[in-house]
């Protein structure tokens, strides 16, 4: 008896996107082009997920919103954020640009600011900046303690992390805390014996500044005593290495089977070739953030390198208040094809499908049935847009885990206008 009225009701959370000019789906079962692009498409969703894709005459469905010949991509991937912190420094970045180098200590700053912060205040500043990815088009974000740096505030950021994302990373290990400046090791022995029993329970993965070029950072053997640590309390490695000159980073990235080596802009050739050694068996995506090359001064890394030698490589924003305070992942994608040497559909995967595969996921950076129905709507007829049209607001996100965002609002057609909400509320990013 209990059959039909589930039958209906699954039939009543479907709904139709058509009217795709341009579909990017990323899946290499259609083999069209490296972005499995589809054109005159449309897209069923039920419930959270894509029940199928298509082009053509679409299915019938009893709702349906139609893009009106814009694009549609899987929503992208931000693999790389430090979104929750407190504290403004942007006289930091006006010095920068006056000719002063980052060194990494400006975290001293953050970290001061966010141990200060109440929980109310840093959830309504993450909140507002998870808000402000989405509306571009971002649609799952990873997310890093690292401004708390004592037990009980390293907790309290990933706790509150838990709130935005399941992608969430311990960076206890992001720099060496005022109070332990004379003794880092000691700092290393906090993280190791006392931090990872409180913390790695509310983490998937570790990361660690790993950075003999920053005094505030760790060098190849704190970082090794961390990394083995926490993957003794079951945390993923993931690395910050070879952000400010070339260093050990990448290579215990590939030791660690870590699942990313991000930043990674001083990549030496040694490191390329132990990365492309180890790119069939599941080794580390190299993952770029060339806002931060914007925002330092730094030279940009050349994406050619690894991409040439058969390493995955993701694009993610890095969203910090130091290095790099832009959300903007349209951005990254134009500046990684004007400045890494990348093709606009290489960027456009890297910052959909690479961010998914440097958080190891099959369920999202791309649109086939079964994966999240995560989609980001282009204002434009074309993927290259983004690229072709760098700081212009072409992207926002269409559906978040098959639920409508305030962007698909005008765009129902028929009496069935769906009530949408805001894109900070619900499912996590
Ligand atoms: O990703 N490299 C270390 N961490 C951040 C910078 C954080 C900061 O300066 O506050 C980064 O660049
Ligand atoms: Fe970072």
């Amino acid at each position: 008896m209990t059959e039909p009225a589930k039958a209906t009701s699954l039939q009543e959370t479907e709904l139709l996107v058509t009217g795709i000019r341009e579909l990017v789906t990323n899946d290499p079962s259609l083999e069209r082009g490296s972005l499995g692009l589809l054109h005159n498409a449309w897209v069923l969703v039920r419930g959270d997920r894509i029940a199928a894709v298509g082009d053509g005459t679409p299915p019938a469905a009893p709702r349906r919103l139609d893009v009106g010949g814009r694009c549609v991509l899987p929503g992208f991937v931000d693999s790389h954020t430090h979104l929750l912190f407190a504290g403004d420094r942007s006289e930091e970045f006006a010095a920068r640009m006056r000719g002063e180098a980052y060194s990494g200590g400006g975290i001293r700053v953050t970290v001061r600011d966010t141990r200060a912060a109440s929980d109310a205040a840093l959830r309504a500043h993450t909140a507002a900046l998870v808000a402000e990815c989405h509306s571009q088009g971002t649609t799952t974000l990873e997310m890093k303690s690292g401004y708390g740096l004592t037990v009980a505030d390293e907790a309290r950021l990933l706790r509150l992390a838990a709130e935005f994302t399941d992608e969430i990373t311990f960076l206890g290990a992001h720099a060496v805390p005022a109070e332990y400046a004379d003794d880092p090791d000691a700092y290393v022995d906090l993280v190791c014996e006392r931090m990872l029993p409180q913390c790695a329970p509310l983490a998937k993965w570790v990361d660690v500044f790993c950075e003999p070029h920053s005094s505030a950072a760790f060098d190849a053997d704190q970082t090794s005593r961390v990394l083995e640590a926490a993957t003794q309390y079951g945390l993923r490695p993931r690395l910050h290495g070879a952000q400010l000159g070339p260093g050990p980073g990448p290579e215990l990235a590939v030791r660690f089977h870590a699942a990313s080596v991000d930043h990674s802009t001083y990549l030496s050739d040694a490191d390329i070739d132990r990365l492309a050694a180890a790119a069939p068996h599941d080794g580390p995506v190299v993952t770029f953030m060339p806002i931060v090359e914007f925002s330092t001064r730094h030279p940009y890394p050349d994406a050619r390198r690894p991409l040439d030698a058969g390493v995955t490589v993701a694009l993610a924003s890095d969203c910090n208040p130091g290095t790099c305070f832009s959300s903007s992942m349209p951005l990254t994608v134009a500046m990684a094809v004007r400045d890494l040497g990348m093709t606009p559909d290489e960027a456009i995967w890297a910052a959909t499908a690479g961010g998914a595969a440097a958080l190891r996921r099959t369920d999202i950076g791309i649109l086939r049935p079964g994966a999240r129905a995560d989609l980001a709507l282009l204002d434009a007829p074309s993927r290259i847009h983004l690229a072709y049209r760098p700081g212009v607001p072409l992207s926002s996100t269409l559906l978040l885990g098959g639920v409508p965002t305030p962007a698909a609002a005008p765009l129902f057609t028929g009496p069935n206008a769906e009530p949408t909400r805001t894109t900070t509320e619900g499912s996590p990013a």
